[in-house]
């Protein structure tokens, strides 16, 4: 879904004699145009969700890392020129709900109503700009889900027998005996736990109804085979793939009703209620109105998802979508997990850390900033309060905060105003101001939005925000080498390099501000208003970089400088040298159920 770049050729005199690239020579011989805002075909589409998050306990920091993902995929889409949906939700039928319904002593759905609440408060604290959301305790939902049972029924796929086997409330799955253990308990116990989660299970015999899943293991294989990039990162297919080698048994879809009431009653058999996974994975269709209007969204699905439920996404889903008739997703995106001394942050567990209280202590901005930062969807990683604070100190108020600081401060922009970039003065060719790494740095800003968009469409964000942050970084020594206070604002000579200083500069975080967007909307907010920088002028189309350079019109040359003078991000209260810790933020245990 790359916008497709056109080559235009300028011919030129070459000055400079560094390596190739477009700024290793002054007016380079070929640029990069990119297609204007009225080639962007407005008719794409995108449609991304993150897992709907079960309403057992209050959300935390984990759940906000998908949201946040799912946030930054939905805004660059739309930055893109893209038509958008972001759906997320809330899970909140099935066993694990009911039980924890009647440990707090309220009937599931005031129950469910409350926690929903709460993830819905959370998002909004923390600027997740879904367009839908679902819960499935709504009419819509279940309508969706009687439509696919049906469908699914029809076609013969769904049968009644009989199920025997391990089962794990908590994960609300079905386990083989291969997939458990034996261990004890605190209490010292024997019991038998799932080898995956860890989380108890029970021996469970019970009349069910039964998927034929394990007639989908060729379709399934076929569908990775045809679609390569349908699961990412690339080790997480893998994953997949291996599981497939393995007994694909058909699956229960159903619980009886007297041991589960708080589910969808099986259309025509009011005696067993909907499994709540098949249930739960409905939502994505439910959001774009299946059964009526969904197919004009379906094609574009990409899901979000922690490699916790990938087997659902990746196995269970696609082979119930095959079996009605649709296409599996077109990408489904797993990531790893949040740990709390190496273990996985889990409400289960009770080891949380509260999302509200983190959005609090480093504002909504700099935790986004620092979870999409530093989470790798590759491998796990571990969360401390120190790291937010460091990381935060270091790049956005230090590094980006002080770029735009002295960009913009009186002593080197007095008239306020994004100045003039006279291109003989960059390089100079009477004085040669300019230097090699200049030039490097020139190089790295022009191709930073390829790059990013790249680690954007694959949902690397953390290596697009690295690559800002080598740019933002390399624009800092290039003040810093030419110490640009030193320079007499009378020579002639003196001001026209001042002013390219500021101006180059100033281009520098304009893209910056840009790309950064979708994962720090407020500071990114700040930082182009600062620059002038109007609200139709901060898309993707609007990323030509430093265009007098290459002797066309700048829009902004000139332009007054916004009037918000104030600190880009504040640093935080931070360790020195490591000794004094940022304040402690409370790590809750907000499990709301035993287990
Ligand atoms: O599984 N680190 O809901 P859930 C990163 N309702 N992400 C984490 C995380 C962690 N420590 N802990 C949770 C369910 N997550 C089902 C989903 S979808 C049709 C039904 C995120 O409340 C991650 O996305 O247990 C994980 O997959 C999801 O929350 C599980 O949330
Ligand atoms: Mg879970």
């Amino acid at each position: 879904m790359r916008t497709p770049l056109r080559f235009i050729t300028r011919s030129c005199k070459t000055v400079g004699s560094w390596q190739q690239g477009a700024f290793l020579t002054p007016f380079p011989t070929q640029c990069r145009i990119r297609r204007t805002s009225s080639d962007v075909c407005k008719e794409e589409k995108s449609y991304v969700t993150t897992p709907i998050f079960y309403v057992n306990a209050s959300p935390h920091l984990g759940h906000l890392y998908s949201a946040l993902l799912a946030d930054c995929m939905h805004r660059y889409k739309l930055l893109r020129g893209f038509n958008s949906r972001f759906a997320t939700g809330t899970d909140e039928h099935g066993l694990k709900i009911q039980q924890a319904a009647d440990a707090a002593g309220e009937d599931p759905l005031t129950f469910c109503t409350g926690v929903s609440q709460s993830f819905r408060r959370l998002f909004s604290s923390c600027s997740v700009s879904f367009t839908d959301y679902i819960r499935t305790t709504e009419e819509r939902h279940r309508r969706a889900v009687e439509h696919f049972w049906c469908t699914l029924r029809d076609k013969g796929l769904i049968y009644k027998g009989s199920y025997e086997g391990w089962y794990s409330t908590p994960d609300e799955s079905f386990l083989t005996s291969t997939q458990v253990a034996d261990t004890v308990d605190t209490t010292g116990q024997a019991v038998k736990v799932s080898l995956e989660s860890g989380h108890k299970v029970e021996w469970l015999k019970e009349e069910n109804y039964m998927f034929r899943l394990s007639a989908f293991r060729t379709p399934l294989l076929d569908w990775l085979q045809k679609s390569p990039d349908a699961i990412q990162p690339e080790r997480f297919r893998q994953d997949v793939l291996q599981w497939l080698q393995d007994d694909l048994p058909d699956l229960s879809v159903s619980r009886q009703r007297s041991r589960l009431q708080w589910g969808i009653p099986v259309p025509g058999d009011p005696d067993h209620t909907v499994y709540v996974w098949l249930d739960a994975l409905v939502n994505y269709l439910t959001v774009v109105g299946y059964p009526d209007d969904h197919n004009q969204w379906w094609n574009v699905t990409r899901h979000i998802v922690g490699k916790d439920i990938l087997k659902f996404h990746a196995i269970y889903w696609p082979a119930f979508l095959l079996g009605a008739g649709l296409p599996p997703p077109r990408r489904i995106h797993a990531h790893s997990h949040w740990t709390v001394s190496g273990t996985k942050m889990s409400k289960s567990l009770g080891n949380v850390v509260d999302p509200f209280a983190c959005s609090r202590a480093f504002t909504a901005d700099g935790l986004r900033y620092f979870l999409l930062r530093r989470g790798v969807p590759d491998s796990d990683c571990d969360y401390t309060d120190h790291k937010v604070a460091k990381l935060l100190n270091a790049e956005l108020a230090d590094s980006l905060g002080g770029l735009l600081n002295r960009c913009a401060a009186p002593a080197l922009n007095p008239t306020q105003t994004y100045p003039p970039f006279c291109p003989p003065s960059f390089p100079s060719e009477w004085d040669g101001r300019a230097v090699p790494e200049d030039y490097r740095m020139l190089d790295a800003v022009q191709s930073l939005p390829t790059s990013v968009e790249r680690h954007y469409e694959s949902l690397h964000v953390h290596k697009a925000l690295e690559d800002i942050a080598s740019c933002v970084r390399q624009t800092n020594g290039f003040v810093q080498r030419h110490a640009p206070w030193k320079l007499n604002g009378k020579d002639s000579g003196d001001r026209r390099w001042l002013d390219a200083i500021v101006h180059v500069s100033l281009e520098c975080l304009r893209i910056y501000g840009t790309l950064l967007q979708p994962v720090v909307p407020q500071v990114a907010d700040k930082l182009l208003s600062r620059l002038g920088v109007g609200a139709d002028e901060r898309k993707w189309t609007d990323l030509d970089f430093l265009p007098s350079y290459r002797g066309k019109d700048c829009p902004f040359r000139g332009r007054t400088l916004g009037p918000d003078t104030g600190v880009l991000f504040n640093r935080l209260e931070s360790p020195s040298g490591d000794k004094q810790k940022p304040k402690k933020i409370k790590k809750q245990i907000i499990s709301r159920q035993t287990n």
